[in-house]
């Protein structure tokens, strides 16, 4: 596939990590916390709350496409990722921080990502987000991408929180709440209208009774961005995982001696297949991505078809992928698929979205989209639309250019991030080529899009080019257009 020539980061982008099995418990004691604010509020009703059996305590599983030898308890794993991610500190230091002149830039883009328009998913006033197992960065973007919501960001990692509470501290930001303590602790209930969690829930020892939790948090008409890993893209880390740990020979988990021995296979194994090219690049890795990788203690993966039903046993429904930087950064961005052939075509386009979805998951193997998606409560007020709805809306719709300033926060050879901007520049900056550079050229707000694909020749009938340039032109991660 082409690489989208439009990539540009929209913000300081964190990478996470990816994917998960259905299985869930009920409370379970976590790791104490030292230095955060103490969980508080018992779980409340509604959904989410129907959690699947805890692994029995100590117990061992076997699956030989997951790391899960150790996904004992849910206490348990959390007491080893609250270590693990003590040390690595997880994600590394980005380049800078930004903020939008437009308050409400990201929260218009994320409505016109999920299609909704008519009742904003952050509103105006009173809004909410919970960033779930937040790491070193990702609340702190949040906070800055919604200035007007409330952002509260959790996780097990001490370090990482106390990291986040820095540069929180340093760019000024006010709109932030860090605590230290597991998700499935919270005991949140119908709390927030957007609940953010990315690369955490496969690392725990019940994925369902996570997903559980962090869907009885949402308001009923709220919105969850949720990413696992997807299982094509973990077939070598995964394999390395339970090698490396045969290798230790020993019960339970040792970060140190497992980081080692990981070390000295990037420098110097040399057997046979693809595993030391593979494991080569990360030569001039940071410990924090080595160990991500390659030493995770319990890593669960998904297929589309895996986390739809994990999605449904915790009362949610997929509603949209993620348009995101790394996919667009991987050439991986697209999940509708040109099949070449119009029989093949045809059959492939009137599968419900979740189906087809799968459909590009098994065929692209590797090379498929991360497993990152909206999702919503299936009992949400808000209609679920489907690409094909969200397609016609593109084409129904007239748009304006998105125009706004972006103040960057550069990192300073002390670390710091200065609350005082850098630079303030024009955002977004059009990049690219080809048909989304034409329509934007082109673009007169009287007419609908359609009209305007049809002045230009581009078709409008097939299903998978124009959600293309729905992405690559009016979403969150290329969001250039706005709709009127
Ligand atoms: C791969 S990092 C992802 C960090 C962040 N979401 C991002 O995308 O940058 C996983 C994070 O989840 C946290 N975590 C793992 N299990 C958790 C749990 N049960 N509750 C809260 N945080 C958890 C870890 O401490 C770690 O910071």
């Amino acid at each position: 596939m082409e690489r989208d020539p439009w990539f540009e980061p929209a913000h300081a982008a964190t990478p996470g990590g990816d994917g998960g099995d259905a299985v869930a418990s009920e409370g379970g004691d976590g790791p104490g916390f030292g230095g955060w604010s103490a969980p508080h509020a018992a779980v409340g009703g509604g959904i989410g709350h129907d959690l699947p059996p805890e692994p029995a305590q100590g117990a061992t599983r076997h699956d030989d496409a997951q790391n899960l030898a150790l996904a004992t308890s849910d206490a348990e794993v959390d007491a080893l990722n609250a270590g693990f991610y003590g040390a690595i500190q997880y994600p590394w230091p980005p380049f800078y921080f930004e903020r939008l002149g437009d308050p409400r830039f990201w929260a218009d883009m994320l409505d016109q990502d999920v299609g909704r328009r008519e009742r904003p998913v952050l509103p105006p006033a009173g809004a909410r987000v919970w960033v779930a197992g937040c790491g070193t960065n990702q609340a702190v973007i949040t906070a800055l991408m919604f200035p007007g919501a409330q952002v509260l960001g959790t996780d097990l990692s001490d370090g990482s929180l106390r990291v986040a509470e820095r540069n929180a501290r340093q760019l000024g930001v006010q709109n932030l709440e860090l605590r230290g303590e597991s998700i499935l602790q919270g005991g949140y209930a119908e709390e927030f209208d957007y609940v953010v969690c990315t690369g955490v829930v496969h690392h725990t020892a019940t994925p369902g009774r996570t997903l559980a939790c962090l869907a009885a948090a949402l308001r009923p008409a709220g919105v969850m961005q949720l990413m696992v890993y997807n299982r094509y893209h973990r077939t070598f880390s995964t394999a390395f995982q339970k090698a490396l740990r045969l290798l230790s020979g020993k019960q339970g988990y040792d970060y140190e001696a497992q980081l080692d021995l990981a070390r000295r296979f990037v420098h110097h194994y040399d057997g046979p297949g693809e595993m030391p090219a593979w494991l080569a690049e990360y030569a001039d890795a940071p410990d924090a991505q080595l160990a991500d990788v390659l030493i995770q203690p319990v890593e669960h993966s998904y297929t589309v078809e895996s986390l739809d039903r994990m999605a449904g046993q915790a009362g949610l429904e997929l509603l949209a992928p993620v348009p995101n930087a790394e996919d667009a950064a991987g050439d991986t961005l697209h999940w509708e698929l040109e099949m070449g052939d119009p029989g093949l075509q045809r059959a492939y386009d009137a599968l419900p979205d979740p189906e087809r979805w799968q459909v590009t998951n098994l065929l692209g193997l590797e090379a498929s989209p991360m497993l990152w998606f909206y999702l919503q409560r299936r009992d949400s007020p808000c209609p679920r639309r489907s690409t094909r709805a969200l397609c016609e809306a593109f084409l129904d719709g007239r748009f304006v250019p998105a125009r706004t300033t972006r103040r960057v926060h550069t990192r300073g050879p002390d670390g710091e991030y200065r609350a005082t901007p850098d630079q303030e520049v024009p955002f977004p900056v059009l990049r690219g080529r080809g048909d989304p550079r034409r329509v934007l050229e082109a673009l007169d707000p009287r007419e609908p899009m359609r009209a305007t694909l049809q002045r230009l020749g581009i078709p409008v009938d097939s299903l998978p080019a124009v959600n293309r340039l729905r992405v690559l032109l009016a979403s969150s991660a290329f969001p250039y257009l706005r709709a009127i």
